[in-house]
């Protein structure tokens, strides 16, 4: 490449048609999952106090919720269930329960909309006292106990529609069972979205306000199974074993502090996804509600990020917002 004056980096970006034409990422709708909060009851809107704009739904409410954004293109839905503490025991047996909560709102979802993929969490955490993803005795997380719990929930969520079981609890050998578990419930179509680099993050702060899981894990941490945020190397290992052991797509979370996982387990070719998670949400809401920030410009850029990084799709609590607005031609 010539140097200046022959090279003039500023002409393809001196208009908009020009800026548009060597752009080299974009966001569309295709690429958003919107996660969405469920509880009991009938018209129920309960707003998260720490995340602006977010609510746990009752189902029917839910229900109308996900029909608009599968008008707006959304592919696909998050569901995570918000249990009443006083149906939470020590091995989170509600898990598995036909009739739970998260099992009727899938039920509920797929009749209405049929064309939006719902993926559903496999991990006990919002089912267990003590707020932790598997079992627990005497303080330890004990791996192949857990493991045993999860093939019931992820079949129990499988037959009750779900399209895509997403192990979010970062036990090792987790994939493998869980595909086998399908696979012998004659479940072969069932998709897997590991949540295969998942780190032991502060940035899920929000989300355990609103799954109520903050109160019930307390002083505790996931750090025993959720990763250090320092490593890299960890995570390509992680990703790897749950490709070898049947994974369909894998998720990088958080997301924006992890933009270089996202880029490094791009290269390894799987369908890889990342979440932009509940405190990264939450602190571009209250940035802009400060007026520090210009809320839809960070939304949009923070998004455009993770396609640049290399992700397939994003899961964020943005996505109807952003879907509304690509609608609208803005
Ligand atoms: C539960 C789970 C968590 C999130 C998704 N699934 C929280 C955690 O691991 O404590 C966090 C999502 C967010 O912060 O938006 N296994």
């Amino acid at each position: 490449m010539p140097a200046f004056p022959a090279t003039r980096m500023r002409r393809n970006r001196q208009t908009d048609w020009s800026r548009r034409l060597v752009r080299e990422n974009s966001l569309s709708v295709d690429d958003l999952i919107w996660p969405i909060f469920v509880v009991e009851g009938q018209g129920v809107v309960e707003a998260v106090p720490s995340m602006p704009g977010v609510a746990r739904l009752s189902i029917d409410v839910a229900v109308e919720r996900v029909a608009e954004a599968a008008s707006l293109g959304i592919p696909a839905v998050a569901v995570f269930p918000v249990l009443d503490p006083a149906l939470k025991t020590e091995g989170g047996e509600r898990a598995w329960d036909p009739d739970n909560l998260v099992c009727r709102a899938v039920r509920a979802i797929k009749a209405s909309s049929p064309q939006v993929g719902v993926i559903c969490d496999v991990a006990l955490d919002p089912f267990t006292s003590h707020g932790q993803d598997g079992i627990v005795r005497d303080g330890v997380i004990l791996n192949d106990e857990t493991l045993t719990a999860l093939r019931l929930q992820a079949v129990c969520q499988a037959a009750a529609g779900c399209d895509v079981v997403a192990p979010s609890d970062m036990m090792d050998g987790r994939i493998g069972a869980v595909r086998a578990a399908l696979d012998a419930a004659n479940l072969q179509n069932t998709q897997i979205l590991s949540y295969a680099a998942k780190y032991a993050s502060a940035f899920y702060g929000p989300f355990r306000d609103a799954v109520g899981s903050k109160a019930a894990l307390g002083a505790a941490d996931k750090r025993t199974y959720q990763m250090d945020p320092g490593n890299v190397q960890e995570a390509l290992r992680e990703v790897q074993l749950d490709l070898d052991e049947g994974a369909d797509m894998v998720m990088v979370k958080p997301g924006m502090p992890y933009l270089d996982v996202v880029r490094a387990v791009s290269g390894l070719g799987a369908p890889t996804f990342a979440y932009q998670v509940s405190g990264e949400y939450s602190m571009m809401h209250a940035a802009a509600q400060q007026g520090w920030l210009d809320l839809r410009r960070v939304r949009d850029e923070s998004l455009l990020a993770f396609k640049r990084a290399g992700a397939q799709a994003v899961l964020s609590y943005f996505a109807v917002d952003v879907a509304r607005d690509l609608a609208a031609g803005r």
